[in-house]
């Protein structure tokens, strides 16, 4: 492919999935394509690329973003967030949504849907305490594919070793073949959808629990900023977020205090969010703000 090529496949993945390609990456668009150009018949993949670029062809452009993205992800990944869930979520949980006894849980970047499946297994264990609540696990991803294996909850003896104490396989899935499929008592607590971080989340309704991982590592600070942002209007009082291990809120907008002792685990700040949206609300409305010797008076 040419030079203009790539660099306008660059700005197309960048605009429609907020994922960053940076210039030496052309052997992991020719790698991650590949098997799509062999797909759809093209001589190889600069030849697709070429006629994505000449047509913009809508379906050509979903199959390339979607075949762009990382689906990696294993049962109970990092193991940590999972244990914070069960160990500090969760009993928070349940002492604050005793009245309307309802939680709301997205699994925002779900791919194949094993982060979804974990929540939804640890939930299972508990479910004593959650009598008579109504418990909503949404997944959603970008991705199709992914999101077609999620939904069918089969996985490989691979997937099953990887992560997984042997106790939830034995409890929760059952071998088909070579495969292993999950209970129907586990897939039915998740709902999977198709969907896109760069888009407007106000269809989602609102959530108590957001796992945001592992996928915000793709993205630019200002996309990553923006996400986090725009996730606050999503979050319900005291709402926890979960980052995964290499990702962090440092140099990001956004109100999530870090939960002491709970790493990647962060609880969503409404005063201070209130208190910084007055405050530029003041600032835009008001010309004359106030200014001191260094500067504006905005702490934000
Ligand atoms: C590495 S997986 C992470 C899966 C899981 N959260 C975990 O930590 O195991 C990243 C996922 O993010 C999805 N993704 C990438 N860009 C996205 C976007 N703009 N909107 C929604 N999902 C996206 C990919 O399709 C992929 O399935």
């Amino acid at each position: 492919m040419t030079p203009s090529e790539f660099n306008s496949l660059r700005d197309m993945l960048n605009k429609e999935s907020g994922l960053v390609l940076s210039e030496d990456k052309q052997y992991l668009v020719e790698s991650r394509l590949g098997p799509v150009a062999k797909k759809l018949e093209y001589k190889d993949v600069a030849t697709m690329v070429s006629e994505w670029h000449s047509s913009k062809k809508a379906s050509l452009q979903n199959q390339i973003v979607e075949a762009m993205t990382i689906n990696e992800s294993f049962f109970f990944r990092d193991k940590t967030p999972f244990d914070n869930f069960k160990d500090y979520t969760l009993p928070n949980l349940i002492k604050s949504k005793a009245t309307s006894k309802h939680i709301r849980i997205w699994s925002a970047a779900a791919s194949t849907g094993q982060e979804a499946y974990s929540l939804a297994m640890v939930l299972n264990e508990h479910k004593h305490l959650l009598q008579g609540w109504r418990v909503e696990i949404i997944g959603t991803d970008l991705c199709s594919e992914a999101l077609a294996k999620a939904k069918s909850g089969l996985y490989s003896q691979f997937e099953v070793q990887r992560g997984m104490p042997v106790t939830y396989l034995v409890k929760n899935f059952k071998q088909v073949g070579t495969m292993w499929q999950l209970d129907s008592n586990i897939t039915s607590m998740v709902q999977f959808r198709q969907f896109n971080l760069m888009n407007s989340f106000t269809g989602l309704g609102k959530f108590d629990v957001i796992f945001c991982r592992n996928v915000l590592i793709y993205f630019n600070r200002e996309t990553k900023s923006d996400i986090l942002k725009r996730m606050e209007a999503q979050c319900n009082n005291g709402c926890h977020l979960v980052l995964g291990a290499s990702e962090t809120l440092v140099g990001l907008n956004g109100n999530y205090t870090p939960v002491a002792n709970a790493r990647g685990l962060y609880e969503h700040n409404r005063e201070a969010a209130v208190k910084n949206e007055k405050q530029s609300t003041n600032f835009k409305e008001s010309p004359t703000h106030k200014t001191g010797t260094g500067g504006l008076s905005f702490t934000r």
